[in-house]
């Protein structure tokens, strides 16, 4: 699929982007997914060219706002924007007002007043971005937020997938570890399963609960036996920074009996690997594993910019589907 800078092609009259916020993946219809993952499937392309300047966006304005450490979403959403020929601040959440009492409310309405068209943002409560989208004038987009939702980070996942296998439906996905904790592991899920493909969940039991079924998937223990036959195995990071209580008895525990030693064999195929990043290497994942043939890891990053170009240039210009 090439490349295309001139007027908008259409695969499919199945209506208008009609979101004014990317808030989480229950959100959005099959449709939108498909058009956001075809779209960046042409910005992933793209990016291999040179020179990669595209000014669709020229004189907007993007805003980065980020309470929790991010290195993979705050600098892909960053050269993003710039990419496409907007103007990107990131504000310092350290050195900001916040820090001398101010509400998040105050701030968001001050930020209003300067007149950003996005406000990408990612905070440590879940449902921040919904309640910021109540009031914002500007369109939201979620970079993570809470125990809820990371919908650009599932976006990208399936643009891999897509390029990878040149489908979405009727994969199968195991996705392993902390799936309590994780809002990537929720908007995968969600994503997969409005895409029709299959998702098992496994892990430490305490780590896995059972409303996960809620979502459409199916609880499968131990690991061995939830990865065999799967087209990708999904890890999830551990979590140190969430684990105030003891999920499982130490980390050199579960790196022995969670961790992810070798890849299952039993696929005609073979089976693939993928992680959202940051890797605790040698705890849910073996070193040599992550630079392996088959881990698709790196190229989640690489999906992760052109699917953020994607996500800015379809919000500021709500493109035809
Ligand atoms: N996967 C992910 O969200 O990575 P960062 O925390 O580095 O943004």
């Amino acid at each position: 699929m090439g490349f295309f800078i001139g007027p908008r092609r259409r695969f499919g009259n199945v209506g208008k982007w009609n979101h004014a916020h990317l808030l989480g993946m229950r959100y959005l219809e099959k449709k939108d997914i498909e058009y956001l993952v075809k779209r960046g499937n042409d910005f992933r392309e793209f990016l291999e060219s040179s020179p990669r300047s595209f000014q669709r966006l020229k004189g907007y304005l993007l805003v980065n706002f980020f309470f929790e450490p991010s290195t993979r979403t705050r600098t892909s959403f960053e050269i993003a924007g710039k990419l496409l020929g907007m103007d990107v601040v990131n504000v310092d959440v350290e050195v900001s007002s916040l820090r001398k009492g101010e509400s998040l409310r105050d701030t968001i309405r001050t930020l209003g007043r300067l007149k950003p068209d996005i406000l990408v943002i990612r905070h440590h409560q879940s449902g921040v971005p919904e309640y910021l989208a109540e009031f914002s004038p500007f369109h939201i987009v979620n970079a993570g937020d809470g125990l809820r939702e990371h919908p650009t980070q599932a976006l990208l996942d399936l643009l891999t997938l897509y390029r990878q296998f040149n489908r979405l439906t009727g994969l199968r996905v195991a996705i392993v570890g902390d799936i309590l904790h994780s809002r990537v592991a929720r908007s995968l899920i969600m994503g997969l399963r409005k895409m029709e493909s299959e998702v098992v969940v496994s892990g430490p039991p305490t780590l896995v609960p059972s409303e996960v079924e809620t979502l459409g998937v199916q609880r499968i223990f131990p690991v061995e036996e939830a990865i065999r036959g799967v087209d990708v195995v999904y890890l999830l990071r551990i979590q140190r920074e969430r684990q105030e209580t003891g999920y499982f008895p130490s980390f050199r525990e579960y790196g022995v009996f969670f961790g992810l030693h070798t890849l299952p064999k039993d696929k005609e195929r073979g089976t693939f690997l993928m992680h959202p990043g940051p890797v605790n290497r040698g705890l849910e994942l073996d070193y040599a594993l992550v630079e392996g043939e088959r881990s698709l890891i790196e190229e989640q990053v690489a999906c992760g910019l052109a699917i953020r170009m994607a996500v800015l240039e379809t919000l500021v210009r709500g493109e035809d589907l």
